[in-house]
C-alpha cells in the first residue's frame, strides 16, 4: 500500500506540525510505501508575491522533517518542482475540470470572503485542488494522510478520477482515499490558532529558554487566582499541552490536582514545559548535526526515485489521450 503526502514551505516547523503530521509520517513509514514532498508549487498559490526563497525553504524543510524521525531510508522524500510531470498532469486534468467543482470547494469560497484573496483570485489558487490530484494519482497512491480541513481535496480527487476514467473509458487511476489524522488541533499558547502571526507557537528548533518563556505566558483557567482555587483543566491551554506531551499519569495527576486546586499553575508550567523539552531536544539537536550537503543528496534521490514512477504514470497518461 502507498502513501503520498505533502507539506508547503512556508516556514519553520512547530508543535503543532510534529504533534498533528509529523509523528503520523513517521508511523506511516514503517508499514507503507511512503512519498512525503515539499509542495513548493502549492506554496506559489497563495504566495508567490512574497518573494519566498523556496529552495532554501524546501531544504529546511526536508531537513526539519528527517530531525523529526522521517527515514529517507524508509520513505521517499522529494520536491514537487523537480517532478515535472506533476505539472503535465495538472494540466491534463485542468482540462477536463469543471470550475464549478473547484469553485464549490470550503476552501476557495472561504477565501474569496476574504478581501486580500479576492482581489488576487488567481487561477492556481482556485485550481489549487487540480494539482493536489496530480500530485496523489500520479504515484497510484492507496491513501493520504491528512486533516480534517483536507477533506474536501480529497473528494475532488476521487471527481477528477471518475470523470478521466468516464472520458477516456480506461481505469488507469486508483481513488485515493484520506487517512485522517485523528488528534485533536493544538492551540496556540494563547488559545487562539496556533499561527507564526500571532507568536503564539513553539518552534522546533527552540532552546529550553525559550520554550520556558513561552509556556510560562500560556493562557491559564482565568478562575484561579490563588493556588487553593480549584480549577477546570478543561479550559486551559497548558492542560492542552499536558495532553499533547505529557504520558498518561502525569495528565491525569495534573487534572486531579488542578480540580482540587493543590498545584499552582507556576509548578504546573514548569512540568509541561520540562516535557515539551524532552520532545523537542532530541530533534532540535539532531537538526543541528545534518548538513545541507547531506540533504540535498537525499533529495536528489527522492527526486529521481519519484521521476521514474511519474514518468511511467504520464507515459500511460498520454497513451489515452493521445
Ligand atoms: N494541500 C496540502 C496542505 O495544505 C498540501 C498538499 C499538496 C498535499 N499536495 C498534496 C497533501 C498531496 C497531501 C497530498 O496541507
Ligand atoms: Fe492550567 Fe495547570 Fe493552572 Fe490547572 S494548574 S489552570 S491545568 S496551568
Amino acid at each position: 500500500m502507498r502513501v503520498v503526502s505533502g507539506m508547503r514551505p512556508t516556514g519553520k516547523l512547530h508543535l503543532g506540525h510534529y504533534i498533528g503530521v509529523l509523528k503520523n509520517w513517521k508511523n506511516l513509514q514503517e508499514s507503507y510505501d511512503s512519498f512525503f514532498f515539499v509542495a513548493d508549487w502549492h506554496a506559489l498559490s497563495t504566495k508567490y508575491d512574497e518573494g519566498l526563497d523556496l529552495k532554501e525553504l524546501s531544504v529546511e524543510l526536508v531537513k526539519e522533517w528527517i530531525a523529526c524521525g522521517v527515514d529517507p531510508n524508509k520513505a521517499t522524500l522529494f520536491i514537487q518542482s523537480a517532478v515535472k510531470e506533476h505539472a503535465e498532469l495538472y494540466l491534463v486534468f485542468n482540462m477536463i475540470t469543471p470550475v464549478s467543482w473547484l469553485e464549490r470547494n470550503p476552501t476557495y469560497k472561504d477565501a474569496m470572503t476574504q478581501p486580500e484573496y479576492k482581489k488576487k483570485n488567481n487561477a492556481g489558487f482556485l485550481t489549487y485542488p487540480v494539482l493536489q490530484t496530480a500530485d496523489i494519482v500520479i504515484y497510484d497512491a492507496d491513501l493520504v494522510p491528512i486533516g480534517e480541513d483536507q477533506k474536501p481535496h480529497l473528494e475532488i480527487a476521487r471527481e477528477i478520477v471518475r470523470h478521466f476514467h468516464y472520458i477516456y473509458k480506461t481505469e488507469i487511476f486508483k481513488e485515493p482515499q484520506e487517512l485522517l489524522t485523528e488528534v485533536a488541533r493544538l492551540p496556540g499558547l494563547d488559545g487562539r490558532k496556533m499561527s507564526k502571526s500571532y507568536n503564539n507557537a513553539i518552534y522546533l528548533d527552540e532552546t529550553s529558554d525559550e520554550i520556558w518563556s513561552k509556556v510560562r505566558k500560556a493562557k491559564t483557567d482565568p478562575a484561579r487566582i490563588k493556588k487553593t482555587d480549584p480549577g477546570h483543566p478543561e479550559v486551559c491551554t497548558v492542560f492542552d499541552y499536558h495532553k499533547a506531551f505529557s504520558n498518561k499519569e502525569e495528565v491525569k495527576e495534573i487534572e486531579s490536582a488542578c480540580k482540587a486546586g493543590s498545584i499552582g499553575c507556576v509548578e504546573c508550567k514548569k512540568r509541561c514545559a520540562a516535557n515539551i523539552e524532552n520532545i523537542v531536544a532530541p530533534i532540535r539537536e539532531r537538526k543541528a548535526k545534518l548538513k545541507n550537503d547531506e540533504i540535498l543528496d537525499i533529495i536528489k534521490e527522492g527526486n529521481k526515485r519519484a521521476k521514474s514512477i511519474a514518468s511511467k504514470k504520464m507515459e500511460e497518461v498520454n497513451r489515452v489521450i493521445f
